[in-house]
């Protein structure tokens, strides 16, 4: 019956709330309203990648059974035919009666934190206006983007990124099921890519599965564009000696050759640098010149200037303290 995507993030995505790895008291809590066959509006928070969408349609299908689709609906905030669209649906949906014998409906909206605060004034409005026909699920990265009268209407389940143990554990079924070799430096790999992103996690499985089904440290590392830990540790050391040669062109090795993208790397020589034992004074001040690289980045100066600063910016920190002792 099953279809065959191509997508392992669709393929495997938990169809069941049981299913589910880790957030193991969010799944109970939910578990509990198909139990009771109640259910208040609910407010999902967190990063990308850890399974809020999934609950949210998992949580539909146990509700409804064979009449889920008709009775759940997943809309985008941030679609970009516009708010007033998506509003007209989402009241469309919300005041229509539920189908075959259900006493309510489930509106999923994605990225609820898009809404500008007057949209999510109407919004409560709605929620207010239809409660008796429809739940609302709302989906964000950032609570404190809804307006506290959303917050306050909704029961506030807050996701996490998962863990390493969860995601071992999903990388074992899909590796299984597709008859994969996952070398043990590879799984580590994987952690580290993944930063508690399932999606993320999935996504370089399947890259690297494409290549080859023995899947390696190396492979996963090129695949998605990131730099090892010991290219990174290789890049710190040099700057860290006062190497400002060596240090640039390992770094320009990782941009030009690899293809790494400079805020990308930034953010994978931060998780190191975080990671690594030194001096915290030191630290102190590597992070803080990541921070000026990151906004500066961010607010468009050229990135590879950017880079170049920083790394000359490590080296300086390094001498600094050197004289210092
Ligand atoms: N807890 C989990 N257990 C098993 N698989 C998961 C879990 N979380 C995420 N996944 C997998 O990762 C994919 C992405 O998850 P999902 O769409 O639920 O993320 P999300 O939290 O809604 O992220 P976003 O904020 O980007 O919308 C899913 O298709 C699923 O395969
Ligand atoms: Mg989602």
């Amino acid at each position: 019956m099953e279809e065959n995507h191509s997508i392992w993030i669709e393929k495997y995505r938990p169809q069941r709330l049981e299913e589910m790895v880790g957030q193991t008291k969010i799944v109970e809590r939910l578990r509990s309203y198909v139990k009771s066959g109640s259910l208040p509006h609910l407010l999902f928070t967190g990063p990308a990648g850890v399974g809020k969408t999934t609950a949210a349609v998992a949580l539909a299908r146990e509700f409804f059974g064979d009449s889920w689709q008709m009775n759940f609906r997943e809309l985008n905030a941030s679609d970009e035919r516009g708010i007033d669209v998506v509003r007209n649906q989402i009241k469309q949906f919300a005041r229509t009666t539920p189908l075959a014998g259900a006493t309510f409906k489930i509106l999923f909206l994605d990225e609820a934190d898009a809404l500008t605060s007057d949209a999510q004034a109407a919004l409560r409005r709605t929620m207010e206006n239809y409660a008796q026909t429809c739940r609302f699920i709302l989906s964000c990265n950032y609570s404190s983007k809804i307006i506290d009268p959303i917050q306050s209407r909704c029961a506030i389940y807050r996701f996490r990124p998962l863990d390493d143990t969860a995601i071992t554990e999903e990388m074992d079924r899909i590796a299984t099921r597709e008859g994969l070799t996952v070398e043990p430096k590879a799984k580590e790999a994987i952690l580290f890519i993944a930063q508690g992103d399932m999606r993320k996690a999935i996504n370089a499985l399947q890259g690297a599965a494409i290549v080859s089904p023995t899947i390696t440290e190396q492979k996963l590392f090129e695949i998605t564009a990131h730099a090892r830990p010991d290219e990174i540790e290789d890049l710190l050391k040099a700057a860290l000696a006062g190497d400002f040669e060596g240090a640039e062109a390992l770094l320009s090795t990782l941009l030009n050759q690899r293809g790494i993208a400079p805020l990308e790397l930034l953010h994978q020589i931060y998780r190191v640098i975080l990671d690594r034992p030194m001096d915290r004074g030191l630290k102190v001040a590597l992070i803080s010149r990541m921070g000026e690289a990151d906004y500066r980045i961010s607010e468009g100066a050229d990135s590879e200037i950017q880079m170049e600063a920083l790394i000359a910016g490590f080296v300086q920190a390094a001498l600094e303290r050197g004289t210092k002792g």
